[in-house]
């Protein structure tokens, strides 16, 4: 049966209107004031925005990290996600070191497939490139995956040297592939922790201390000349300081095609936070680091100004106190050393009210604004747009009833994601989805959860820069 949600307002990036919206099986059929009820479930939006579903294009869901796992896998992350606004991710693969992409990518269809809640596609990490790779990898296009990550930090680990990168790039530009890049000097982040851990210095705070922000910039502007000079289009990940702000910036104005996001955290958590007491701290690990409280209103500009284009969370939860009731290792793993706690923070479920809140509460930017950072534009960036990231005709109806008056306080005794801490502790915000449809499905009702386990579709996303 049709449902027609009456009464709303629709924001679009680029539009606020006041109008009915009806959805036929999977997509929006019509838009339109006064559509006919008759034979559809009505639903009345009154007082309500229609917004997208969010798309987070940086997660890493049941990531292998640092002798442990990410918390939440396919199922329990994507829950988390809808309950949050969040219709869509992108996840990364990681090439298993010494294999192929193929068994990296069939690796994470298997994590996937029967689990899945919401929609997602998968970007490619690429952990090894030697050159029977790079002849493998315009073959990850066929596959639906057309953007990798190369990791210039996790030096012994993830980490690709300038050539490899290069090359990476020279075969990104001619496949249609989008070149991703974690932008942190790894050589240095490597004998700074070295000289640390020699000093006795073991506490989580030396995380940031390891990890300066001329080591993100320095990356940043590496890539973005590389960038430049192979004509590759690059996406530079979890931006979180304006000395990398402005290497962006400088690749934009020369006309490279260089893009760049950050990640919620980097907004509300800062290094201060790393040297909570005792061992608390280390819930607040994730590379690159958090930073100053300097930089967040630095970043709230960019993601309102266009110098940043979108806004993720690198979703990569760990239990506070892994190892014990059950749970996998977690954060404990790190006691003796910063340098061991696995990186990264939880987030998918937080990020549309965060963002929204600060965001358009906050007066950083417009409601359109918001679509266009939380889901218009990660739609188009990655080969999605316009069947997901607006509601309009002939889109998936991916659709949040977006209640701007909510008040809901963030807690990890009420979230959804699979950890014992939240980031956001106590932080009320006012705006929060009060129903959630993925592809005309109601998987969402408030706090109640309506979605299927296994429900959710893979994304076969189009190459980048493909013209509709
Ligand atoms: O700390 C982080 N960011 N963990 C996830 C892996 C990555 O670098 O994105
Ligand atoms: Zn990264
Ligand atoms: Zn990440």
């Amino acid at each position: 049966m049709p449902t027609l949600i009456k009464n709303g307002t629709i924001v679009t990036a680029s539009d606020t209107i006041r109008a009915d919206v009806l959805i036929e099986g999977e997509q929006v059929a019509l838009i339109g004031r006064g559509l006919p009820e008759a034979g559809a479930t009505v639903i009345d939006a009154s007082g309500k925005l229609l917004l997208p579903g969010g798309i987070d294009v940086h997660t890493h869901l049941e990531l292998p990290f640092g002798g442990t796992l990410s918390s939440d896998d396919f199922f329990t992350g994507q829950r988390a996600a809808a309950f949050g606004g969040t219709t869509s991710h992108i996840d990364f693969v990681i090439q298993p070191i010494g294999g192929s992409l193929k068994a990296g990518i069939d690796d994470w269809h298997s994590k996937a497939t029967g689990k899945a809640a919401i929609d997602y596609g998968f970007h490619i990490a690429i952990t090894d490139l030697r050159d029977e790779v790079m002849a493998e990898l315009p073959s990850v296009v066929d596959e639906g995956i057309t953007s990798l990550k190369l990791f210039m930090a996790y030096k012994g680990v993830f980490q690709v040297d300038d050539t490899t990168l290069f090359r990476a790039m020279q075969v990104a530009e001619k496949h249609g592939l989008l070149v991703m890049v974690h932008a942190e000097n790894g050589d240095v982040i490597a004998e700074l922790t070295t000289k640390l851990l020699a000093q006795g210095k073991t506490e989580p705070k030396y995380h940031a201390v390891a990890h300066p922000a001329m080591a993100e910039a320095e990356a940043t502007g590496r890539a973005v000349a590389l960038a430049g000079i192979s004509g590759a289009s690059l996406y530079v990940v979890h931006m979180t300081c304006e000395e990398s702000l402005e290497q962006l910036a400088l690749g934009r104005a020369k006309g490279f095609r260089v893009m760049g996001e950050s990640c919620t955290q980097y907004l509300y958590v800062f290094e201060s936070d790393l040297a909570r007491p005792g061992f608390e701290g280390a819930k607040f690990v994730c590379s690159p680091p958090v930073r100053q409280p300097k930089d967040a209103p630095i970043l709230w500009k960019a993601l309102a100004d266009g110098t940043l284009q979108a806004i993720s969370t690198d979703h990569c939860p760990f239990w506070y106190a892994g190892g014990v009731d059950g749970r996998i290792p977690g954060k404990e793993l790190g006691m003796a050393g910063f340098h061991k706690i696995p990186n990264g923070m939880p987030g998918i479920e937080d990020r549309m009210g965060v963002m929204w809140h600060g965001g358009v509460n906050g007066g950083h930017y417009s409601p359109n604004r918001f679509v266009e950072i939380t889901a218009t534009n990660p739609a188009k960036i990655f080969g999605l747009y316009p069947r997901k990231g607006t509601i309009a005709p002939g889109s998936d109806a991916d659709i949040l009833i977006w209640d701007p008056a909510q008040i809901h306080t963030i807690s990890a005794d009420t979230h959804h994601m699979n950890t014992d801490y939240n980031v956001y502790e106590g932080m009320t915000v006012r705006g929060w989805p009060q129903k959630v449809f993925l592809r005309g499905r109601l998987i969402v009702d408030g706090d109640t959860w309506l979605g299927e386990r296994g429900s959710g579709q893979f994304l076969r996303r189009r190459p980048f820069g493909e013209v509709l």
